[in-house]
């Protein structure tokens, strides 16, 4: 049987599609007057993270809302420092280490932004939860299942307390995106029959173990290149396009089977590339490509052919002339939208949740890379509901609570061997 996304996740999509049809009429609401000012926390003060705080800022500018950064929080001090000191955050509120998320989370914010590798992000997103905060939690959301599947009970506990949880998954906030899903729901390229999605670029970057350096830091600095801290690169790049192709879809894959190897990688154990076979049932099927190889190739995106046209993405369209809605986004940066979405979902007493559709997007890259990785078919119950498969319950190790207990061995650099000689 083909698994559907639930009736929450699918309002979850359409509760989106509104915010963005109607940002000029559903939600031009007049801000009651206890927020006119929101409180921030960031956990993981890195790129993104940093990015992350800039956006919000941007969405509250663009509601007409002050900001006040209360905390940073970051593996190294010196980082949280950094980003704190753009915000005039007082350096005794920058905290450095594994346990800085416990000291952000009690700083009195409103809203904790989470921007780590994705590894730490399951208990992260659990205490900010536990401690009643609204989240903004960085794709992807686990390297594991069981991590993933706590992500979803989390989303569950958020909405019971009514808090917001949305994802960095942009495209879902981008009007180019969202006319498409739009078009293709109302009929325009008829029944999707297959597609494919691709990341293929180069590795973003890598990092060299420093004299003495304990396995730690090196892991916490060089996450992006062993899948124990990233999930590798189809979890923790890919991720977005197969997000997209479950979003269009309406519907999870029944099973992947997956290749992958290293050809060129100088450092940590993942793989270069995968080409994994994702089978939605009733004969639809997604081919994902994913490679970091400098030098080769490159195509981020996705194409799905239906039985009446075509649909690349957020790009060009091909099918049956049908009308929807225009879409009016506050900001043309997908980036700020999402917290220009997450912010006024609060306000106006409708918090957006997140957390279950990030979660299965993220299931699905794995199921992927663990079939890359050993050659078998994964099914999507041997990560959610078979409790008796193998892969259930493969953990990557070191996790979050190692790092915390300062128990942390890092894993041999060398990439899994799929199959037998
Ligand atoms: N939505 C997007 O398009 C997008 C783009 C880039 C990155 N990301 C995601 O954002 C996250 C961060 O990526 P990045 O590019 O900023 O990486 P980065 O390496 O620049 O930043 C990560 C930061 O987290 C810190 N850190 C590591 N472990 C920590 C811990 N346990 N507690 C606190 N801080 C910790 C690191 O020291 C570093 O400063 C990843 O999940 C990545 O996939 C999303």
């Amino acid at each position: 049987m083909t698994p559907t996304l639930n009736r929450r996740s699918f309002l979850g999509n359409t509760t989106l599609l509104g915010a963005g049809l109607a940002a000029s009429s559903v939600f031009a609401v007049n801000l009651p007057a206890s927020t006119k000012k929101v409180k921030v926390g960031l956990i993981g003060c890195g790129g993104r993270g940093n990015g992350a705080l800039a956006d919000f800022t941007a969405a509250c500018k663009i509601l007409g809302i002050e900001v006040e950064v209360t905390a940073t929080g970051d593996a190294f001090k010196d980082k949280a420092e950094t980003a704190g000191q753009k915000y005039a955050v007082a350096a005794e509120r920058c905290f450095g280490g594994f346990d800085s998320y416990h000291k952000v989370i009690a700083s009195g914010c409103d809203y904790v932004l989470m921007a780590t590798p994705p590894a730490f992000r399951p208990v992260h997103f659990a205490a900010a939860v536990e401690a009643g905060k609204h989240c903004f939690i960085e794709k992807p959301v686990a390297v594991d299942a069981a991590g993933a599947r706590s992500v979803i009970a989390t989303g569950e506990k958020a909405k019971a307390k009514g808090l917001a949880v949305v994802a960095g998954t942009q495209r879902r906030h981008m009007a180019d995106y969202l006319r498409n899903k739009a078009l293709i729901d109302a009929g325009a390229i008829g029944q999707i029959k297959g597609g494919v999605v691709q990341w293929n670029g180069t590795v973003p970057w890598t990092k060299r173990r420093n004299e003495g350096e304990s396995d730690a830091s090196y892991l916490a600095r060089n996450w992006l290149n062993f899948t124990e801290m990233s999930g590798d690169h189809i979890v923790e790049q890919h991720v977005h396009n197969l997000d997209v192709a479950i979003w269009f879809l309406g519907r999870l894959p029944v099973t992947a089977v997956g290749f992958g190897g290293r050809a060129r990688r100088q450092t940590g154990n993942m793989f270069d590339f995968f080409s994994v076979d994702y089978d939605f049932g009733d004969d639809v099927h997604i081919h994902s490509q994913c490679r970091q190889i400098t030098g080769a190739y490159g195509r981020v995106g996705e194409l799905f052919t239906g039985t009446e046209g075509v649909c690349y993405g957020g790009g060009k369209l091909k099918g049956k002339d049908v009308k929807v809605a225009e879409f009016k986004m506050d900001s043309e940066n997908g980036m700020v939208q999402e917290h220009v979405d997450m912010i006024r979902s609060v306000i106006t007493g409708k918090p957006l949740n997140d957390a279950k559709s990030i979660a299965e997007s993220t299931l699905v890259a794995i199921m992927g890379r663990i079939s890359a990785y050993t050659g078998e078919i994964v099914r999507w119950s041997d990560l959610v509901e078979n409790d008796k498969s193998p892969f259930y319950n493969q953990l990557c190790a070191p996790a979050a609570i190692d790092f915390e207990k300062g128990d942390v061995k890092a894993p041999e650099e060398v990439p899994p061997v799929p199959g037998k000689a």
